[in-house]
């Protein structure tokens, strides 16, 4: 909705900035994708696979509409080979995003990502680098009280010890996990780790992971990464049973939450997938990523008011004389850069006060056809109320300066 779309180009804009101060490049990947790319990458049994893909079907091809950004990313980074044109390389990217998913509060069908990938290098630097820049996009959002939450989910054997030791630790306990964790048992145990009924908690927090499933190179880069953010002054906290839906995760994974969110908390998330690049028929490199929601960017906003922006001016113009030099003023002031508006609906002096003030203006001119006589305006600053004449000539200068 319009009143929504200045912070959301604000956001936009910001994160141009960022990402280009941080050197990455901006990508553009399809919006449809074949939708084995997503099975292939997110994994067979993830939930979006099995439920959430908007799935188009053409008489020999089955497609998707991108559920998220990464393994599109990935795929055109092959296709172009982008390995052997540029080697290690940081993209940056916003767009939608779909799910079919059953809509609440911040969880939308279509949603839009600000999202970044890393690909090419497995040092823990880019861990911190990505962690960091989510952390110093989201101050530059204005945005406060978010959680940083960190893992390592080791490498792919890790990943199988930890679910070894699940297995071995719920079996016994099935009767107290929902039905849904009943399910992930079988075929995604490690969902269980972030499934939000109240009983899967419990048995959830017995249950200590503490690392002991990583080995010793992998707990050697989660350490570095948690120096390097450290060292950032970063303010993160290591969970133990942060896991991420999508089954390209390896090592490092982070997911930033605001209480203020409600039941959809999530602001963003991300991790490495150093498998996937190799696993979708590229060179065998470490990759990282992250991505932002923006709706939930701009949930946490919109207590942020300025419907028309600070610098807006409104004319109001009384009596036929009045509104046909009010149209000349008015064009004055747009081809002097002045964000101006008026009233298209011949109010009355209150009604039209009262307009500029729903459209938020910084300042509010006006002219009847006392004031065209004594070639003044009368300007009002909305802010102190203060309310002057002054010349129709100085009226652009003192805007300006103003
Ligand atoms: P994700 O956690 O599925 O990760 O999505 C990232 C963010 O998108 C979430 O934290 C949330 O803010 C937002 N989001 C997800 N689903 C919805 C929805 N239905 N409605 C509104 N907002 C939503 C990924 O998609 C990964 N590709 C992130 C990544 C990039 N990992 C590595 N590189």
């Amino acid at each position: 909705m319009p009143e929504e779309l200045n912070f959301w180009q604000k956001i936009e804009e910001i994160s141009r900035r960022t990402f280009s101060i941080y050197n990455y490049q901006e990508i553009r990947a399809p919006i449809i994708e074949e939708a084995g790319l997503f099975n292939r990458s997110l994994g067979e049994f993830t939930e979006i696979v099995q439920k959430q893909m908007f799935l188009i079907q053409n008489k020999e091809d089955l497609y998707a509409l991108r559920p998220e950004g990464t393994a599109g990313v990935v795929r055109a980074y092959i296709e172009n080979s982008l390995d052997k044109k540029m080697g290690f390389s940081k993209f940056y990217y916003i767009g939608p995003m779909f799910r079919l998913e059953r809509p609440q509060k911040g969880r939308l069908r279509q949603f839009h990502h600000i999202g970044s990938e890393v690909i090419g290098s497995c040092e823990p630097c880019v861990d911190v680098e990505l962690i960091s820049l989510a952390d110093n996009l989201l101050k530059s959002f204005s945005i406060s009280d978010y959680k940083i939450l960190v893992n390592s989910l080791g490498c792919v054997n890790d990943k199988l010890e930890l679910i070894k030791m699940l297995q071995e630790a719920l079996k016994d306990k099935l009767e107290m996990l929902c039905e849904d964790c009943n399910v992930r048992f079988k075929n995604n145990i490690l969902r269980i780790l972030d499934c939000k009924n109240e009983s899967c908690q419990k048995v959830i927090h017995t249950l200590n992971l503490h690392e002991k499933y990583l080995c010793s190179e992998c707990r050697a880069h989660f350490a570095s990464v948690k120096h390097g953010l450290n060292a950032l002054k970063i303010d993160y906290e290591v969970s133990q049973y942060l896991v991420r839906g999508l089954d390209y995760y390896t090592r490092t994974v982070f997911e930033i939450k605001h209480d203020k969110l409600g039941a959809q908390d999530a602001i963003g998330a991300g991790g490495r997938y150093d498998n996937l690049v190799k696993q979708l028929g590229g060179p065998d490199v470490g990759a990282m990523g992250f991505a932002f929601g923006i709706e939930r960017l701009l949930l946490l906003h919109r207590l942020e008011s300025g419907a028309l922006g600070p610098g807006l001016v409104y004319l109001i113009s009384l009596g036929d004389e009045a509104k046909k030099f009010g149209m000349q003023l008015l064009d004055k002031l747009r081809k002097a850069g002045i964000g101006s508006d008026t009233d298209y609906e011949n109010k009355t002096l209150k009604g039209a006060m009262r307009q500029a003030n729903d459209r938020g203006a910084r300042f509010v001119v006006i002219i009847g056809d006392n004031e065209l006589k004594k070639n003044i305006v009368i300007l009002k600053d909305m802010a102190s109320g203060e309310q002057k004449e002054i010349k129709q000539e100085e009226l652009i200068s003192g805007l300006s300066i103003g």
